[in-house]
């Protein structure tokens, strides 16, 4: 019998995020499990294998000329912005912005190229028009409104500049690697529990890793000549590494601040006795994202 249970059903067919479901968890706190700062090490050392090429593939699409000045929303530990900096050049500024202090300070210790601020994509510290190009690497699904956001963004990019964004595609959590931590995560805490948490910290997950309704979204925000392409990724990866990143997800930090210092332990344990015993040491991890680009008229 799973530890944690919902106190209250959520609302069916509703597609907007609830105000704050983990709040109405049973033994919920202030959600600093949110927060990527306390992870940024692990970050760049686990979760950075997985979203560093598509960030990479990302930056290759905007097209990014020699002297521009580009922006990396959401930029984590720096892995779009330090390819965007390689393609601008010594000419050329990137900025990476991340509401997460460790999360800019662990990318500023990584590269002197790019620059680092703490700050959400709400009220940016920039001008009108200020970037040649934009790009938002598994961000846009954890923005609370999307659609302002989108707004901000865009009013920061010069007419003509260009933007891009990647998510995570449908069916991205469906194999053997994700139900086997699925399952030891529901020993611990019930379903609906875990998927308030994840809705919660990643709201639109869904809605974006669909190639339509992405597209959608990004024309409703203003960019035209949209361009989605899905792509495969593979990480060579070890158990270890595997559940160290998923240690560090939404619901993985959530489970550890539900269970405490005292129980967080056995979870681990027993996440590592279920993985020993199913896979071999070393893995392959497939992904699959969506990589979507646009220009602002
Ligand atoms: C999954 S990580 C992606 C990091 C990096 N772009 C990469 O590809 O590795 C999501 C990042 O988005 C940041 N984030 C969350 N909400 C945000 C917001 N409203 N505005 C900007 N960044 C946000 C988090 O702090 C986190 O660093």
């Amino acid at each position: 019998m799973p530890l944690f249970r919902r106190d209250h059903p959520r609302e069916q067919g509703s597609a907007d995020p609830p105000a704050s479901t983990v709040a109405r968890t049973r033994g919920a706190r202030e959600p600093g499990w949110r927060s990527f700062d306390d992870v940024a090490a692990i970050y760049s050392r686990s979760l950075e294998l997985k979203t560093e090429p598509p960030a990479a593939d990302l930056i290759e699409l905007l097209q990014v000329p020699t002297g521009a000045r580009v922006l990396d929303v959401g930029t984590g530990t720096g892995a779009a912005a330090r390819h965007a900096a390689a393609a601008a050049g010594e000419a050329g500024l990137v900025v990476g912005v991340d509401p997460s202090v460790g999360m800019v300070r662990e990318a500023a210790s990584r590269d002197a190229g790019p620059r680092y601020a703490a700050s959400t994509s709400i009220d940016l510290p920039f001008r009108d028009g200020t970037f040649d190009r934009l790009a938002g690497a598994f961000v846009i699904s954890f923005f609370t409104d999307y659609r302002t956001a989108l707004f901000e963004l865009l009013r920061v990019l010069r007419p003509g500049g260009r933007a891009g964004f990647a998510a995570w595609a449908e069916g991205e959590d469906q194999d053997e690697f994700r139900r086997a931590w699925a399952e030891v995560q529901e020993e611990f805490a019930e379903p609906e529990v875990l998927a308030d948490a994840h809705h919660e910290a990643v709201p639109w997950e869904e809605l974006f890793s669909n190639k339509d309704r992405l597209k959608d979204a990004l024309h409703d925000a203003g960019l035209r000549d949209i361009w989605i392409e899905r792509r495969s990724y593979r990480v060579e990866t070890t158990t270890e590494q595997y559940l160290t990143g998923r240690e560090i997800t939404p619901t993985g930090r959530f489970l550890r601040e539900m269970l405490g210092d005292e129980l967080w332990p056995s979870f681990q344990r027993r996440a590592r006795e279920v993985f020993a015993s199913r896979f071999a040491e070393r893995f392959t991890d497939f992904h699959e994202a969506l990589l979507a680009v646009g220009h602002k008229p």
